[in-house]
């Protein structure tokens, strides 16, 4: 029986495209994860979805001179056609604005509040004059109380990462009108976070196998002690506060977005048409994986666990494998200074799967790495196109046209021929241990190196050459070679899906190996929206080696990879100005 594995990625922003910082933190080693452990024949729910609220989006919003609502709408339906084009398989990639999420939200909001942790209180806000109104934490920056950097924003320090009450930086600033703001007293609901410290402590005993920084970053919060976190706005957009008297004031986005995971399990169940299997995930056995970057770990480590823990009956987190930041030639990502590499830009000029490789040998599991093109050209040559394209494709088209467009008959196998076909076969179990342990890297690593070895074994055993005087020992060696590519398929599959689809097509194997994901439009209550779904593979494919028989046809041979000229690590920077 298949174990549950729920994978739960971070709720992008629906405020501006995603960049490759984005993808490599938090998009793309979820959909790694949950292509392997399908494979492995788990029960897999991947969700997601836009997070439509708060003051990401009506700052920006404000700035461009439309309506949230708008604005969000367009960048949830950007978001559906990046997430798609790079391969990401979402079996629902939603947002905060449905019926189903405004519900679930506003139930977890009772109940915490039936159960005694959330209570109501007065408290210090920043008032514009300028504007008379209350700012958003969003709305004022100021000096960080923590580490003194001087841009920190109101609700949390991009420089230590901690979250913050804008009441507490040091010379606070609205950021439309740079006035000083004052404080006023409003009132509002608070989540009584101290109230889960010991179970919080308790909870995270057995959680040795966490990333090192996530563990630390989340005791150090816990050691420094938990305060209350008010959980009401005062604002407008967002989701209503099921209490009366709060008409003008909305739930706190970050203690609803993250109940999205729930949210997004349960819409899914509905659509699948088993409104009850969400509970499989949440009520029964399960681990549940939180894909999320560095800047996420407080409200994923604590927040949501004590939520979740407040409530009752639902699993807590399993792991939070947070990921560290990508920079871009040595600097830091900046959305506002516009020095990013946008995913739909990528998109538009090159393949997903270079982008996906690169971003997996240069993930920034443990520490910030830097995305450079120079070393993007150079990976997608020497490495992706020289180890594992050119090796794919010299077998396929040597076999295609030497042995009558099939699998050629075996001779007895040699023992190079049995060596090679024992490592492909031994590389499954470490590689997928690690993918199991969200160490992506180290996996690629893994793989890479047997495709060293199978380029090895081939050089020596030079069929091209062979051939002229013993047809059959060339034969075998390609009987071999094509075994090792059809296991070499699934190994690459959770990283590079798409090319591993088309070598399953030149292998003349029937079945979509990837899966599809589309984008289908849902009703609810009059209203709809449009989300990403998941056809999952028709193919007869698992993790494990397999072989291909004598006498297979094979398809016409196409090469998997494009070699890219190094004009382009130019005009990409050029690009960046
Ligand atoms: N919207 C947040 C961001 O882009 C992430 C929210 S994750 C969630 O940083 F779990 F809260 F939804
Ligand atoms: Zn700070």
């Amino acid at each position: 029986m298949g174990k549950k594995i729920g994978v739960f990625v971070a709720w992008p922003y629906a405020s501006g495209d995603r960049h490759v910082g984005h993808v490599a933190g938090a998009y793309l080693p979820p959909d790694i994860f949950a292509r392997y452990h399908r494979l492995r024949g788990n029960d897999v729910i991947m969700v997601s979805g836009s997070d439509s609220h708060g003051t990401p989006i009506t700052i920006a919003a404000k700035q461009e001179g439309v309506s949230p609502e708008e604005l969000f709408l367009r960048y949830h339906s950007r978001f559906l056609d990046s997430f798609m084009e790079l391969g990401l398989s979402f079996d629902l990639f939603t947002h905060t604005d449905t019926e189903n999420h405004h519900r679930v939200a506003q139930d977890m909001f009772i109940k915490l509040q039936e159960n005694g942790y959330i209570f109501q209180d007065v408290m210090k806000q920043l008032y514009c004059e300028q504007e008379d109104r209350y700012l958003p934490d969003r709305y004022v920056e100021g000096t960080c109380p923590l580490c003194g950097y001087d841009n920190a924003r109101g609700d949390q320090c991009d420089n230590c990462g901690h979250p913050l009450d804008a009441t507490e930086l040091i010379e606070p600033r609205c950021k439309f009108d740079g006035t000083t703001p004052v404080v006023r007293e409003t009132e509002h609901f608070f989540l009584d976070l101290p109230a889960f410290a010991e179970r919080l402590t308790d909870w995270l005993e057995d959680k040795d196998y966490w990333r090192p920084n996530v563990l630390n970053f989340t005791k150090n919060m816990l050691r420094d002690g938990l305060r209350p976190r008010p959980i009401t706005r005062d604002m407008k957009w967002g989701i209503d506060v099921p209490v009366e008297g709060y008409e003008d004031k909305c739930i706190y986005v970050w203690f609803e977005a993250v109940i999205g995971y729930l949210s997004a399990s349960i819409e899914w169940a509905k659509n699948v048409g088993h409104p009850e299997r969400w509970r499989e995930w949440w009520q029964q056995p399960a681990r549940g994986y939180h894909f999320i970057g560095k800047d996420n770990i407080p409200f994923h480590a604590i927040i949501w666990p004590a939520m979740l823990m407040g409530y009752g009956d639902l699993n807590l987190p399993y792991d939070v494998p947070a990921n560290e930041y990508l920079n871009l030639e040595g600097q830091k990502l900046s959305v506002s200074r516009k020095l990013a590499v946008w995913l739909p830009e990528y998109l538009s000029r090159y393949d997903p799967d270079p982008l996906r490789y690169y971003l997996t040998v240069n993930a920034p599991e443990n520490r910030d790495t830097d995305f450079s093109w120079y070393d993007f050209w150079r990976k997608n040559n020497d490495e992706l196109l020289a180890a594992w394209g050119n090796l794919a494709h010299r077998v396929l088209t040597f076999t295609y046209r030497n042995f009558d467009q099939q699998v050629p008959e075996p001779g007895e196998l040699t023992d190079e021929d049995q060596a090679i076909l024992q490592k492909v076969e031994d590389a499954f179990e470490p590689v997928g241990d690690l993918i199991g342990a969200a160490h992506f890297k180290a996996a690629l690593a893994e793989v890479m190196a047997v495709a060293h070895e199978a380029n090895r074994y081939l050089d020596e055993k030079e069929p091209w050459k062979v051939i002229k005087e013993n047809h059959q020992a060339a034969a075998t060696t390609m009987y071999v070679m094509i075994g090792v590519l059809n296991s070499f398929k699934i190994l690459f599959y959770p990283f590079l899906p798409f090319t591993s689809q088309k070598l399953h097509e030149c292998l003349g194997c029937e079945g979509s190996l990837m899966g599809q994901s589309r984008i289908e439009t849902f009703e609810e209550d009059g209203k709809t929206h449009d989300a990403l779904v998941y056809d999952p593979p028709t193919a007869d494919a698992s993790w494990a080696p397999s072989s291909l028989p004598a006498g297979h046809a094979l398809n016409n041979p196409e090469p998997l990879f494009k070699k890219l000229d190094e004009s382009m690590v130019e005009e990409e920077l050029a690009r960046l100005g």
